[in-house]
């Protein structure tokens, strides 16, 4: 990526100019979230302990209602609040914060750019989120901490039909949220820069967007490969290879890059932190659980002091 020239990009955006993102997996891998399609890495690749008839079956409509093993088997490694945003993703709230920002629109679930503070109304998750469950019978909606509750137990059956309740992921076999649609058709004529980050553009209708906006636009491709039909128009931006790396590039060009590592700093201590507590925690469940050892082992011999249990503060630590 080290020779790409981004002056046109850069004074378009410092003419103010706005740019609409067209993010995928891949701006999410640096932050342990596989993306589907990569060779060897990718989702896809590694679903072969799911006993899968096919991999794309365990986002499939008509296969969860089958058998809905596979999808909750996946859907807790993938659980947000687990992986903390990336740099690409803080660049997005920087355009935002510096009213630079039309729109994102997102296939990932992973709720990242959300997280990284991008507002709700600048985001287009077209194949839904795990920010909200309902049941695929009744509709009725659950709540995210009692479907995780569930979800640890089991299936999380609904409440009231007994129905298999999933996030609002968008499967294979079911429609693309209103939001998708409306949002574009108040966008498509109007993108000036586009900025297509980590997808492979292998599923419509997402796939398609690139390709509708205006002759004007400037694209631009932040991807480790070249996908869709970009690099067909004179104006377009090649920029192959890791969308943190473009990210650093563009702030750098930009007069960003203290801010963006300013923010992309933050995010990681705070999600750092959250994970040592968590380790500190586990740390203390060993120490307590290794006093049941001793207490079990005392009535074997009589050379360990007897110890009293915390067992409600072991309960407390237990609820990670
Ligand atoms: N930097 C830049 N590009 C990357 C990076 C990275 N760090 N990591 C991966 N990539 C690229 C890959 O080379 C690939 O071109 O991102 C792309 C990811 O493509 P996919 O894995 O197909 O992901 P995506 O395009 O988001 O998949 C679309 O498919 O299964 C459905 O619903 C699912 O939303 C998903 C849709």
């Amino acid at each position: 990526m080290k020779d790409i020239d981004l002056d046109k990009l850069v004074k378009a955006i410092e003419k103010g100019k706005k740019v609409t993102f067209f993010n995928g997996a891949g701006i999410s891998t640096s932050a342990g979230i596989p993306d589907f399609r990569s060779p060897d890495t990718g989702l896809y690749s590694n679903l072969a302990k799911l006993n899968l008839p096919y991999a794309e079956a365990v986002f499939d409509i008509d296969y969860f209602k089958e058998d809905p093993k596979p999808f909750y088997t996946l859907a807790t490694e993938l659980m947000p609040g687990q992986f903390p945003p990336t740099k690409f993703h803080y660049l997005i709230k920087l355009f935002q914060d510096k009213n630079k920002l039309n729109r994102v629109y997102t296939q990932n679930i992973d709720t990242l750019e959300r997280l990284a503070g991008v507002e709700d109304e600048n985001i287009v998750e077209a194949h839904g989120s795990f920010a909200s469950n309902h049941c695929i019978e009744c509709k009725e909606e659950m709540s995210s901490n009692t479907f995780k509750d569930l979800m640890e137990k089991g299936i999380p059956n609904c409440e009231s039909c007994k129905g298999y309740v999933k996030p609002d992921i968008v499967f294979f076999g079911e429609g693309l949220p209103k939001k998708f649609f409306s949002s574009w058709d108040d966008d498509c004529d109007n993108v000036e820069i586009a900025i297509i980050a980590g997808t492979s553009l292998t599923v419509y209708p997402f796939a398609s967007l690139p390709s509708e906006v205006d002759k004007k636009c400037i694209r631009v491709l932040a991807n480790k490969e070249k996908v869709g039909d970009l690099g067909s128009r004179k104006d377009d931006i090649l920029a192959l290879g890791g969308c943190d790396e473009f990210a650093e590039k563009i702030a750098r060009s930009l007069g960003w890059e203290k801010e963006l590592d300013k923010l992309y700093d933050e995010g990681q201590n705070k999600y750092t932190t959250k994970k040592e507590s968590e380790q500190e925690k586990i740390e203390d469940i060993k120490f307590e659980l290794k006093k049941v050892d001793i207490k079990e082992s005392k009535f074997k011999n009589e050379d360990k002091d007897e110890v009293d249990i915390d067992v409600s503060n072991l309960i407390e630590k237990l609820k990670i």
